[in-house]
Formats: C-alpha cells, sequence, structure tokens
C-alpha cells in the first residue's frame, strides 16, 4: 500500500462533535501522516517501518496516540526522555477548538514540532496569518520542509517561543503547544487588547491543565484553566528528572518519622485535589514508586530540589489502622504542607480546577479561586 494515502484516517484525527466544521474541513485536508518520520513507535513501544510495514505506519499516523519525534533533543545516547512529539490528535482539536480563531484573525504558535499544527492552522487562516516557533534547529528545518511538500508557506521560526516574535506581532491568538510553568509576558505584549493566550500550565508537583487567557487594555491576561492537558515543557521551564533517585538517601540522612491515617488516594490520586495542592507547593515534584507487583504496597516520595527536602509515604495495606509511615528530610516538611494543602482544598469545599484562574502582568503572575480577589496563598 502506498503510505502517501490516508485511506486509514480514522474519525479519532477529526473527532466529531468536538470540532466545528471549518475545523473538521481543515482536518480532512491536512493529512497527518505528511508530518511523521518514517519510523514511529506506538504505546506498546512496537516501531513500524513506513517502507517495511506502510499499514502499520499509517494506522499509528492516524491513531488517536500522540507520536513522540524526538528524545534527550536529539542528542544520542541519552537517557530516552521525549523531547518532541506530533501531539495526540483529540487534543490538538480541543486546543483548537479552545482557541476560537477564525480567518481574519493572526496567530502565534510556539513549538512547531512536526509542523502538523501549525499546517492545520494555514489550512484554516493562510499562510500569512501563522507564524511557529520552533526552538530546535533541526525540528525547526523539518517542519519546513514537510510543510513545503505539503503545500504550505507557514513561517516557521527557529528560536526561543517564550519570546514571542516581536517582528510579526500583533498577534489576535497566542497557542503554546508545550507547558509552561510561568507564561511569557512577552506573548501578552504582543497580543493584541481582547486576544488570547492558550497554553498547557503546570508546575513540578501537577502537570497539567490549559491556561486560556484574555489579554486585557490593561495589558494584562486573565482567564481560567480548563482541560487535562499533561506536555512536555518549554525547554527553559523544564521541572528536574530523576530526583528520588538524587536527593532521598535515607541511609545517610536525617529524618522525622511519625504515622499518618491519610491516603494518597484523593491528595494525589485526584486530578482536582492534586492540582490544587500544586498551587501551594509547585516545586515539589511527587513519585509513586511501586515495590510489588500486587500495585498495593508503594511509596509516595515528595521532593522539594530547591531545598534538599524530602517526605515518603509508605503505604500498606495492613497499615490501614496502625497508619501508614512518613519520614520527612530538610527544611522543608513537605508531607505537613500537602496535609495543610489538601486540608485547604478540602475546607474550600473541593473546588475543581476550573474554578482557579491566573492573572499575569508584567510583575507577577497570580492564581486565584473564583476571582481575583481569592488569591491562592
Ligand atoms: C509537543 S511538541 C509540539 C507539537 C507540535 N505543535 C506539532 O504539531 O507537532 C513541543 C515542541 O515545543 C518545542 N519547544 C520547547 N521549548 C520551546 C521554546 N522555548 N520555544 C519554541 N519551541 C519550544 C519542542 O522542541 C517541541 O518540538
Amino acid at each position: 500500500m502506498e503510505a502517501g494515502t490516508r485511506g486509514t484516517t480514522s474519525s479519532a484525527s477529526h473527532p466529531a462533535g468536538v470540532l466545528a466544521r471549518h475545523w473538521r474541513t481543515a482536518f480532512e485536508r491536512v493529512e497527518r501522516h505528511r508530518f511523521l518520520p518514517d519510523r514511529i513507535s506506538g504505546p506498546d513501544g512496537v516501531t513500524a517501518d513506513r517502507s517495511r510495514d506502510p499499514g502499520h505506519w499509517l494506522g499509528l499516523a492516524y491513531a488517536d496516540i500522540p507520536i513522540v519525534t524526538q528524545v534527550d533533543d536529539g542528542a544520542e545516547n541519552g537517557p530516552g526522555y521525549p523531547t518532541s512529539s506530533a501531539s495526540q490528535p483529540t487534543i490538538v482539536a480541543d486546543m483548537l477548538r479552545r482557541l476560537d480563531v477564525f480567518p481574519g484573525r493572526r496567530v502565534l504558535e510556539i513549538g512547531t514540532g512536526t509542523g502538523y499544527n501549525a499546517a492545520l492552522l494555514s489550512q484554516l487562516l493562510g499562510d500569512a496569518a501563522v507564524t511557529s516557533v520552533e526552538i530546535d534547529a533541526d525540528l525547526a528545518e523539518t517542519a519546513r520542509t514537510r510543510l513545503r511538500e505539503a503545500g504550505f508557506g507557514t513561517f516557521v521560526v527557529t528560536g526561543d517561543g517564550t519570546l514571542g516574535c516581536p517582528s510579526r506581532a500583533p498577534f489576535d491568538r497566542v497557542i503554546c503547544t508545550a507547558a509552561v510553568q510561568r507564561v511569557p509576558y512577552p506573548w501578552i505584549e504582543q497580543t493584541r487588547s481582547g486576544g488570547r493566550i492558550l497554553t498547557p500550565w503546570g508546575n513540578a508537583f501537577h502537570n497539567g491543565v490549559l491556561a486560556d487567557l484574555t489579554v486585557g487594555p490593561d495589558a494584562t491576561a486573565r482567564g481560567r484553566f480548563g482541560g487535562d492537558a499533561a506536555f512536555m515543557w518549554v525547554r527553559a521551564q523544564r521541572v528536574p528528572r530523576r530526583v528520588v533517585e538524587a536527593f532521598v538517601r535515607p541511609e545517610e540522612q536525617a529524618f522525622e518519622s511519625t504515622r499518618t491515617e491519610l491516603h494518597p488516594y484523593e491528595p494525589i490520586g485526584d486530578f482536582d485535589a492534586s492540582f490544587a495542592i500544586g498551587l501551594r507547593m509547585p516545586t515539589v515534584l511527587n513519585r509513586v514508586e511501586f515495590s510489588e507487583d500486587d500495585g498495593q504496597r508503594y511509596t509516595v516520595y515528595l521532593v522539594d530540589p530547591e531545598t534538599a527536602s524530602w517526605a515518603s509515604w509508605r503505604i500498606e495495606p495492613e497499615h490501614r489502622e496502625t497508619g501508614h509511615e512518613v519520614r520527612q528530610h530538610g527544611p522543608r516538611e513537605l508531607f505537613t504542607e500537602l496535609e495543610a494543602a489538601y486540608h485547604w482544598w478540602r475546607e474550600r469545599g473541593r473546588p475543581v480546577h476550573a474554578r482557579f484562574g491566573l492573572t499575569v502582568s508584567a510583575e507577577r503572575q497570580s492564581v486565584w479561586l473564583d476571582d481575583e480577589t481569592g488569591l491562592v496563598p
């Protein structure tokens, strides 16, 4: 089968019901497979080669899955951390729907990656209305080539997208396809009053949600969170990796040991609880490590790399009555902080993440509950 025909396009790549007609047409016209490398892997890790197994390759290209297209910023023999991907089609569609964009609007995209999202924007708005910035020079060049071959002349800039693209400003919309912890102020400066900024947003504790902000006449952007979107971080805002290995050494470090009846089910496992807790302790990572394959025995680690503090919270089914052991080391008592943040969330009636919002000015980024008077401490 010729891997240039899109016979296997699944409904997932243009999810009916989610998209308005104009976006459905764009999804039908822009062929995702044109933006993918010749070797891609599915969620099971099995690699498909375009020339050897075109059926499998096309099947993956049009499945509703993210496809990793680069690891370790392109370095050889690294640990294999994903650093670029073609995002999951339903997430792409959801973000474009939320962006509320239509012909006549000018859009800045941060994170060109494969160029697929940029192509969809170009298809709808025309090449002249779209600027896409990619920090990785090789990825930017490949995307330019693929866009050209697919018939698009989208303006792709190689550079740091957190600086926006002043020479092409002002924009009506900014869409970032990598996650930020702090919304870069240049995006606000380069967006017209009344324009919108849509970006995955999170912190070390929780990745993440979408921040949907509107730029006001006071050059401040405000809006609420929504959606469930875990993206790779923009380069300069990545969270540290392998923190348990780097910071937790109970054999040689002093720690306080206590017991708790609190189970991680809600504070760690519930999306809204964990999002709210992350707002109160944004630099703290949580990691769950299972020690038995029955899934019932595990340790939750909380690690703050900035102060080298950690806590471990050991869950064993037989300790439900006597309490689970908690150890805390370092200047910050991270489990105690987590308990306080969890109670704070419960006392406010367990608000869902969409009740929280964000205000970004030139001076600061502040998070609030319900409105700007309800600042999250
Ligand atoms: C999830 S991928 C983007 C997917 C892309 N929109 C597509 O349709 O294929 C995230 C991309 O953001 C890029 N990136 C990370 N930090 C960046 C930055 N500061 N400026 C521009 N691009 C950045 C990464 O190199 C990566 O290619």
